[in-house]
């Protein structure tokens, strides 16, 4: 395993030549490729950006199959890379590095992107980056709007809940995380007992609209905790009883799943703020005299609600808050090539012998001292 800390930078930046990636995405339900360049002075602009969702093949079964998004990818990445760098107006001649994911995922996806990428990389003789989809969800933010480090991150996706002090590339400490389920599988689990569709995170947001929040009561986990953990498996359980238990039909049975639905929202809402909340407080006193930032990324942050409390929180608390463009909140392929040029940048590339690695997490230090992440749920969704 490498770099806890970021390698001291090259002498002269300046002369570092501008660095244009090809990314390949593949850890999960999307097949995704995209072209990115990042000047010496750490401009960044996004190319090309393809994504193919798998939605349609998974949708039947509720839920990611994984031999199947295995196959998809399989089927689709070689015409996936062509056109990303077709639409990028990019030949390979041009490409300076190549950025595949390597984990953490559904291990026979990542398996593809990066054997797709090692084989691109020795072919061209170009440098590879295996990496940390984690890390990608970390620079999303970069793509559209200048972020300095360090920062503050809460990354909330379908597998992950942690909040994380982001020093500089690959240094990355963690401040807290979730005890059983993401945010993301809290929305997609709890909309499945509402009867929405796979992907249920969108379909509950949408079902919200003009909800009322305030009509059942759902527990706030973890409030007046002193870390900054999350846990929304009371949340699912009381959700799930109480959609169990709607009784209308027709429109008021509408209105009940759409009342249900904004009390879920608001209270995944409240807790991801009041732990957001939390850290920033550790934070600015870690960081006293700096600029303080606030960052969310991952596919929950495309949530509406989710980011209008959370940058309300980060103002109250004296940060800059910053969320990715929507299209970059959700898995992608330009934050795997942002991720591999800013390691580029410095350096930084990794042995065509990577491993594919189901689980990794972003801050090795909490991850070798805490052995929860060597076996249990704690490693896989924190
Ligand atoms: O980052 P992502 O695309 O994949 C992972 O790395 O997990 O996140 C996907 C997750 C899913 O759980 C999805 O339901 C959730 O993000 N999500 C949302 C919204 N859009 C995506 N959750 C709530 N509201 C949304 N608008
Ligand atoms: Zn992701």
């Amino acid at each position: 395993m490498r770099l806890l800390q970021e390698p001291a930078p090259p002498r002269n930046r300046m002369t570092l030549p501008t660095q244009t990636v090809l990314g390949l995405e593949t850890s999960c339900d999307e097949t995704a490729a995209a072209v990115v360049r990042r000047a010496p002075n750490g401009a960044v602009e996004v190319l090309s950006s393809i994504i193919a969702s798998q939605i349609a093949a998974h949708a039947p079964f509720g839920g990611v199959v994984p031999e199947i998004a295995a196959r998809a990818h399989v089927e689709s990445i070689d015409a996936i890379a062509a056109e990303a760098l077709r639409a990028a107006g990019v030949g390979f001649d041009r490409v300076t590095g190549i950025a595949a994911t390597a984990g953490p995922g559904l291990v026979g996806g990542v398996m593809v992107g990066l054997s797709f990428g090692k084989a691109i990389a020795l072919a061209r003789g170009l440098p590879l980056v295996a990496v940390n989809h984690l890390e990608g969800h970390a620079v999303s933010a970069r793509l559209a709007t200048e972020v300095a480090y360090p920062f503050l991150l809460l990354l909330v996706s379908g597998g992950h809940c942690q909040l994380l002090a982001v020093e500089g590339v690959g240094a990355c400490r963690r401040l807290g995380s979730t005890i059983d389920d993401a945010a993301g599988e809290a929305f997609d689990k709890i909309a499945k007992t509402l009867g929405l569709p796979y992907p249920g995170g969108p379909a509950l947001e949408a079902l919200a609209q003009g909800g009322d929040a305030q009509r059942f009561p759902l527990p706030r986990m973890l409030l007046g905790r002193k870390d900054c953990d999350f846990s929304f498996s009371g949340l699912k359980t009381a959700a799930a009883r109480i959609a169990e238990g709607l009784t209308g039909e027709g429109k008021t049975g509408d209105i009940e799943r759409a009342d249900l639905a904004a009390a879920v929202q608001a209270a995944i809402a409240t807790q991801l703020a009041e732990r957001s909340d939390r850290a920033m407080a550790a934070y600015a006193v870690e960081h006293a005299g700096r600029d303080l930032r606030f960052v969310v990324a991952g596919g929950v942050a495309a949530n509406r609600a989710v980011r209008a409390r959370l940058q309300a929180t980060a103002e109250g608390r004296g940060f800059s808050f910053t969320a990715p463009p929507l299209a970059y909140c959700t898995d992608n392929a330009a934050m795997i090539a942002l991720a591999g040029a800013e390691r580029l940048a410095l350096g930084m590339s990794d042995l065509l012998d990577a491993p594919a690695r189901p689980r990794w997490p972003l801050d090795a230090a909490a991850a070798n001292a805490n052995p929860t992440h060597l076996a249990g749920r704690k490693g896989a969704k924190a």
